[in-house]
């Protein structure tokens, strides 16, 4: 048995989050919410924010999980991918504290964090997802289909060439002045939408990789064309607009997906990162499982989007290989 520290920091949410070996005590998440003003993350803000909340966020998920600093095995952070301003903050404390306390530190990659967000257990019977399995992970910076061999060996199969499933869904809101992060918005407004009431280009690309910055042309052209007849079409039509957006995305996100599973004949599947919090897609993976009689996992809402409790889940498969890490590890930027 180990109490494992998580701490999250690559973009602007500070979180904590401590297990007991895999089994979750508390999962706290400061989000930032100076961005929304900007319509997008600014780095320094965020850099900032960061350094305030940390020691609260922590301090917090301690007394949530009913411990105090003495009982901890392990310090697990994010070293990256992500934003380095942010990055440092985490890291810095992430530090200090094994350092001070004299336990081993743990880098954590944050996609593989999303990936093995599945393991995350509410309790012992909590059912967790077979080797080999397929995950689609799907965030604002990412969209990958990742072959899953054990927690720590993955192979990226198809990845986006251009922006990731996040960004489609933020830049489509940008387009129609909906605020900042825009999937969650799209996904309110696309409940009482038709997603058939509009067709968006939808790219022809081979193998499994993916590409969304046509859509984003389609959507852009389309919606600009319409303005010229009308100029209120936007405010008119928002619901149609934000559901036919989602349709498209969540259909193409799934097509290279089914093929990916069906050719490598996995039926272990998985979705992962801020996107799969989207419900069109949560029930595109259950339809589609069922039928393809796939065993699906979709992570509860709190470890979708950026989440210390799935950087502490990944240091714990660590901390079981004893890969513990230097005091001089640098965060990187880019994977
Ligand atoms: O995983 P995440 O929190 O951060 C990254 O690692 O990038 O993902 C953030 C992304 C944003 O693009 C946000 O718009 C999207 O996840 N997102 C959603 C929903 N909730 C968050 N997209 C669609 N529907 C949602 N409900
Ligand atoms: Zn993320």
């Amino acid at each position: 048995m180990a109490y494992i520290l998580g701490i999250e920091s690559s973009c602007d949410d500070t979180s904590a989050a401590i297990l007991k070996s895999d089994q979750i005590l508390a999962n706290l998440i400061a989000n930032q919410t100076i961005h929304r003003t900007y319509g997008g993350v600014v780095p320094e803000l965020a850099s900032r924010a960061h350094q305030q909340s940390i020691v609260p966020v922590v301090d917090a998920a301690l007394k949530e999980a009913g411990l105090t600093v003495e009982d901890l095995n392990a310090i697990a952070f994010t070293r990256g991918p992500g934003l380095l301003g942010s990055l440092l903050v985490g890291a810095s404390f992430a530090k200090s504290m094994s350092l001070a306390l004299d336990i081993p530190l743990i880098e954590v990659n944050h996609l593989d964090g999303h990936i093995l967000s599945h393991f995350i257990k509410e309790n012992d019977e909590s059912p967790v997802p077979e080797f080999p399995h397929l995950c689609l992970l799907i965030s604002g910076g990412h969209t990958q289909i990742v072959l899953v061999k054990n927690p720590f060996d993955t192979e990226i199969i198809g990845q986006t060439i251009d922006d990731a499933a996040g960004e489609a869904f933020d830049k489509s809101a940008k387009i129609m002045n909906l605020g900042y992060p825009g999937g969650p918005v799209i996904d309110r407004l696309a409940k009482d939408g038709n997603p058939n009431a509009f067709v968006f280009a939808e790219p022809k690309i081979s193998g499994y990789d993916y590409s969304f910055s046509g859509l984003k042309t389609s959507i852009l052209y389309s919606i600009r064309d319409h303005l010229k007849q009308d100029s209120e079409f936007i405010e008119k039509n928002k619901n149609d607009l934000c559901a036919s957006i989602q349709h498209t995305i969540v259909k193409i996100l799934m097509q290279k997906l089914c093929l990916a599973a069906k050719d490598l004949n996995i039926k272990t599947v998985t979705i992962g990162g801020g996107v799969s919090a989207n419900s069109a897609m949560r029930s595109a993976m259950i339809e589609t499982g069922k039928k393809l009689g796939w065993t699906t996992f979709i992570p509860p809402f709190q470890y979708t989007t950026d989440n210390a409790a799935m950087i502490a889940i990944a240091g714990y498969f660590k901390y079981l290989n004893q890969e513990f890490c230097k005091l001089d590890a640098i965060p990187f930027a880019r994977a």
